[in-house]
């Protein structure tokens, strides 16, 4: 009655922010995104018939403020007749960061929880579970490149395109390894009740996926670029116009866009992305990652930089 799985982190590149219905977690807006291979998160599952509630550790240390959310996502794979579980949690990279590590996290404690009750679901399935809990943590449930609709009654993603199929790179720059004053869940909700620019970011989405899955399909690098910062920086307008505002970027987020534009300048394949954490996603070309590594570990500030290349689907280690 024990399960390990392994999920990676996913970075929108069309983002998800805004709920149509927080009661079942359903985005307002469609979303679409890349699942990372070089950082993952590792969950074992155990489920034990005298345990008197569940226990959550998070890289070895036993964690109470997550634990609400752990056992709601249990409640939802396995039903609230469950027994009791010991949850194990380890992470190679911050947590609670803006590297969105609750995808990681949920999208593989979803996956053990169902393998630990010999449950067994489709992909699609289980990244409607994960998603319940945290949005972007069904996208985690594919590899390569991902889309989350907002249409329908129910949270549904499908893969866009494999990761062979388009080998981009990631580079991440960690300006602040501490984790952000503001949850994403907290900060959208705020957002859609506060910020006067909420409706127009909800209304322009579809025509940012329909460009973005265009320019995927066709691997149009400039196009994606394009549409990808378009969106990013709008996600932020709207968090700026939010009362009170929230602004999640450091001095060394601002110095980063600026060398990425420097570098887009000189002819490099290269552009940004940023979620609600200060750190600062490069995605470039294969050719193009050691310039985009070394420039970025050299801009005043940034603290750590990681590498990846796109990764695969969550997906099982061992069950007993
Ligand atoms: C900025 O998935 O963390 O990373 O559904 O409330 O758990 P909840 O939100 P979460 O929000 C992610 C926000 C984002 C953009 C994105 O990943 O699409």
């Amino acid at each position: 009655m024990q399960a390990t799985a392994i999920a990676q982190p996913n970075i929108a590149l069309i983002k998800y922010w805004g709920k149509r219905d927080v009661e079942r977690n359903l985005p307002a807006v469609g979303s679409i995104s890349i699942t990372l291979c070089a950082l993952y998160t590792e969950v074992n599952v155990e489920l034990v018939a005298d345990l008197p509630g569940d226990v959550l550790l998070v890289n070895g240390v036993e964690n109470q403020p997550m634990l609400p959310r752990v056992s709601a996502c249990l409640d939802r794979v396995l039903g609230e007749k469950r027994a009791f579980a010991r949850v194990a949690s380890d992470s190679n990279f911050p947590i609670a960061a803006g590297l969105a590590s609750s995808a990681s996290a949920f999208a593989a404690m979803t996956v053990a929880a169902a393998a630990a009750a010999n449950l067994s679901y489709t992909s699609e399935a289980l990244a409607r579970l994960a998603g319940a809990t945290s949005g972007s943590a069904a996208r985690s449930l594919f590899g390569g490149y991902a889309e989350l609709s907002n249409s329908g009654d129910t949270i549904n993603v499908s893969s866009l395109c494999e990761p062979e199929s388009w080998p981009l790179e990631v580079v991440v720059a960690i300006t602040e390894p501490g984790p952000k004053p503001t949850s994403s869940t907290v900060a959208m909700e705020l957002s859609r009740q506060t910020s006067p620019f909420y409706d127009r970011w909800v209304l322009q989405q579809e025509h940012d996926l329909d460009v973005a899955r265009a320019a995927i399909l066709k691997r149009d690098f400039a196009q994606l670029a394009t549409i990808a910062e378009h969106n990013c920086l709008k996600m932020h307008s709207v968090m700026w116009a939010s009362r009170p505002p929230m602004v999640f970027w450091n001095a060394a987020t601002m110095r980063c866009l600026q060398t990425v534009r420097r570098l887009q300048g000189e002819g490099c394949n290269v552009f940004f992305t940023i979620d609600a954490g200060p750190q600062v996603k490069a995605v470039c070309l294969p050719a193009e990652v050691e310039r985009v590594r070394l420039a970025l570990a050299n801009t005043p500030g940034v603290q750590k930089i990681m590498t990846s290349s796109l990764g695969s689907a969550a997906r099982l280690v061992n069950a007993a």
